[in-house]
């Protein structure tokens, strides 16, 4: 094990079969050294970032995904450029120095809406950053956000296994064009996150370790996984979800292997289970995403069943979450919490 993680952090590539081995381990060793690797390079902070669930409308109908169009039951909201600003006044003075917009594909906020409230934010807020994630769009799209003032986009890439990914999507949804748009928003200069879930529909560890080679290819700031929780309103109502053990290993194997990304412990694993964030944290993780977004709107961004939106994972509840980082050896902290770059 100890040669296996060694080998990991040095930056070499691990064949499938170790990568298995080290996916299907129960080792407290592993979380140690991934903490360890995490410490060396951001110390143990972990930085907050403020997530505004700006709408709820979605063109896409992913079969995993409680927003999807086809979900007639799904409560559709936007909220106003004013909202919008309502809810980085209230962040910032919560201590947030980072805006997550975050959305369903929605054609309402076409390039020219979405510009202008991304350059009121940053005219508003010359010291935060602005993160992006409102998937697919154009080069020239991201291009213009970007000179608009947004700084960072977050597009999951849901799976590397192009077989697997027709299994999680509809036909007009293509890996390709995901992973185009991920190398686009890299070379138009953004701090760039793709990410998976774990444990969903159809993934096996092998899809796990293609994940993982795909990352090590596309170098990206940040990375979010959290775990699949099924919506009872989608094809996979019935399916199950997530490990919790298997989502923690992979948080740890991700830090080990880029020892400089930014790794949330997601609201998906604080659903999971109640100390599922501390636990991330323990694994390496070093970003919580608490919710700005307007309280009457919360209930409304179901992308799975039961979704925490009032708790520690509240904005306003950030010494909540102080003491909760505390407990897992950690320091919540006011800052942008930008992306460092190391040679490897
Ligand atoms: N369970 C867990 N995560 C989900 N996401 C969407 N639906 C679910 C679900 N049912 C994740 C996707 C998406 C991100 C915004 O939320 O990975 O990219």
């Amino acid at each position: 094990m100890k040669t296996l993680i060694d080998r990991l952090e040095g930056g070499e590539s691990l064949s499938r079969g170790e990568f298995k081995a080290l996916l299907s381990v129960e080792e407290p060793y592993l979380y140690e050294r991934a903490r360890a690797a995490r410490d060396r390079v951001y110390g143990n902070k972990i930085f907050m970032r403020g997530l505004i669930e700006f709408t709820s409308h979605c063109k896409n109908d992913c079969y995993y995904c409680g927003l999807r169009r086809s979900n007639k039951a799904a409560q559709r909201y936007r909220l106003t450029k004013e909202q919008i600003l309502g809810c980085c006044e209230s962040g910032y003075g919560l201590g947030f120095r980072t805006f997550v917009l975050q959305g369903g594909e929605d054609a309402y906020f076409d390039d020219d809406r979405l510009a202008e409230i991304v350059s009121e934010i940053r005219r508003r807020y010359p010291d935060c950053a602005i993160t992006l994630s409102v998937g697919e769009r154009g080069y020239d799209s991201y291009l213009r956000l970007y000179e608009a003032g947004a700084n960072r986009y977050l597009l999951r890439h849901e799976t590397a296994n192009s077989d697997h990914y027709g299994l999680l999507h509809p036909p007009e949804l293509s890996p390709e064009n995901r992973k185009k748009c991920l190398r686009d928003l890299k070379e138009i200069g953004y701090q760039t996150g793709c990410g998976f879930m774990i444990g969903s529909p159809g993934q096996t560890l092998e899809h796990i370790v293609e994940d993982l080679a795909f990352i090590k290819e596309l170098k990206p700031a940040m990375v979010g996984v959290g775990p699949f929780l099924p919506h009872s309103c989608t094809p996979f109502a019935r399916e199950k979800s997530g490990d919790l053990q298997l989502t923690l290993r992979i948080l740890a194997i991700l830090r080990l292997m880029r020892p400089n990304l930014l790794l949330p412990a997601t609201t998906a694993l604080g659903t999971l289970c109640d100390k599922g964030r501390e636990m991330g944290v323990m694994a390496g993780a070093n970003v919580v995403m608490p919710n700005l977004s307007p309280m009457d709107v919360r209930k409304k961004y179901m992308l799975y069943d039961n979704k925490i939106a009032t708790g520690s994972e509240a904005a306003e509840n950030v010494a909540d979450l102080k003491k909760r980082m505390l407990a897992a050896g950690c320091e919540l902290v006011i800052s942008r919490g930008d992306y460092i770059e190391i040679q490897r």
